[in-house]
C-alpha cells in the first residue's frame, strides 16, 4: 500500500479521503511531526503534504526521490524550490481559488477594524478609559468613495476588489501584467508601482512572495504614501521592509496598517506590537471551518490523483 505523509494536523476531511487508498502517517499526539522526523518519515512515503513552515528545498527534494508528489496545504508557495522541483520533473501542488474568498473577507476585516480603529475603540473599555460620547474622540476614516490601490489583482486581489465594489471605490491595480478584464470589471486603472503608492488611500497587497516582490514595500515607498494611507497585508511578511514600516508608522509617514502576516513569523518585533495604528492578526487569511475544509480536500485530492497516475488538479506549474 502507498504511503502518504502528513507533516501537521489538518481537518479530517482530506486525511479520511487519503485513509480510503493509501497508508496515512500522521502527527497523533501532538500537532506536528518535528523536521527530524519530518526529513526521517518521508524516506517511507510516496506523497507528503506540507504546510508553509515546511522547506522543501533542493537538498530536500535530492534526498527524497521516493517522494511523487509535494502538496502544499496553502495558495503561496515560497516554501518550495519551485525552480529546481520544475527542472527536474517534480510534481508540486498548492491550494488556490478555494481560498481566495476568505482571505479576502479577512483583508476586509482589517481594513474595517484599521479604518474605525477597532482595537484601540476596544481597549478603551477595557481599560475603563471611557468617558461618555465626545465629537473628536476616537475619530476614523471613511471606506466609501477612496481610492483603492491592489497590489497584485489575482484571484484574491479580485474577490477582495469584488466584494468592495458597494463602498462606491475607486480601483487602482499593479500588477506584473496589465489585465483589461479587470479595467473592464472594476473600472480599475492600472498604474505603476509608485504612481499607485502615491495616489492611493488604501492599499492592499495580494502578491505571491518572489525574488522580485521582496521588499517591494521599502523606506522610500512609505515616503510617497499619502499621509492618510491604510496599508493592508495578507500576502507574505516580507513582501514589506518591516524596520522600515515601523519608522514610516512611528514618524506617521502614513495612517496605519492592517497585518496578517510578518517578516519573521511567528516573531513580532516589541516595536510593532507597541504601535497604536496598527492591527495586528496571527496569519490567519484562510481561516475558516468551510475553507480549511476544502483545502484539506484539495490538497488530498491532489495526492490521489499522483499516486495514480493522473494529472494533479491544482500543479503549481
Ligand atoms: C497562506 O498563507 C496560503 O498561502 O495559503
Ligand atoms: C494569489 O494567490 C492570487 O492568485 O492572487
Amino acid at each position: 500500500m502507498k504511503k502518504v505523509l502528513i507533516t501537521q494536523m489538518i481537518p479530517k476531511e482530506g486525511i479520511d479521503l487519503l485513509k480510503e487508498h493509501f497508508e496515512v502517517i500522521l502527527p497523533v499526539d501532538e500537532e506536528k511531526f518535528d523536521r527530524e522526523s519530518i526529513e526521517r518519515e518521508s524516506k517511507k512515503v510516496d506523497a507528503i503534504l506540507t504546510q508553509l513552515s515546511d522547506t522543501i528545498d533542493e537538498t530536500f527534494i535530492k534526498s527524497h526521490t521516493n517522494i511523487k508528489i509535494y502538496s502544499n496545504y496553502a495558495v503561496g508557495y515560497n516554501n518550495y524550490d519551485t525552480s529546481y522541483g520544475k527542472k527536474n520533473g517534480v510534481i508540486m501542488t498548492n491550494t488556490p481559488d478555494v481560498l481566495s474568498d476568505t482571505t479576502a473577507e479577512l483583508a476586509i476585516s482589517l481594513l474595517f477594524a484599521t479604518s474605525r480603529r477597532l482595537f484601540e475603540a476596544r481597549s478603551v473599555i477595557d481599560n475603563s478609559e471611557w468617558k461618555g460620547f465626545r465629537p473628536t474622540f476616537l475619530l476614523g476614516q471613511d471606506i466609501s468613495n477612496k481610492k483603492i490601490g491592489i497590489i497584485g489583482a489575482g484571484r484574491i486581489g479580485q474577490a477582495f476588489m469584488q466584494k468592495l465594489i458597494g463602498f462606491n471605490p475607486e480601483f487602482y491595480y499593479f500588477n506584473r501584467k496589465r489585465n483589461l478584464d479587470i479595467e473592464e470589471k472594476f473600472g480599475a486603472k492600472y498604474l505603476s508601482f509608485d504612481e499607485l503608492i502615491e495616489q492611493a488611500d488604501i492599499i492592499s497587497i495580494h502578491v505571491p512572495l518572489t525574488e522580485d516582490t521582496k521588499y517591494l514595500f521599502n523606506e522610500e515607498s512609505f515616503k510617497k504614501m499619502k499621509k492618510n494611507a491604510i496599508l493592508i497585508n495578507t500576502s507574505r511578511g516580507p513582501v514589506i521592509d518591516e524596520m522600515a514600516m515601523i519608522q514610516a508608522l512611528k514618524n506617521k509617514e502614513f495612517w496605519g496598517a492592517g497585518l496578517d502576516v510578518f517578516e519573521n513569523e511567528p516573531y513580532i518585533s516589541k516595536e510593532l506590537l507597541e504601535l497604536k495604528n496598527v492591527v495586528l492578526t496571527p496569519h490567519i487569511g484562510s481561516a475558516t471551518l468551510e475553507t480549511r475544509r476544502k483545502m484539506s480536500i484539495l490538497a488530498a485530492k491532489n495526492i490521489i490523483e499522483v499516486l495514480y497516475e493522473r494529472k494533479p488538479i491544482t500543479p503549481i506549474y
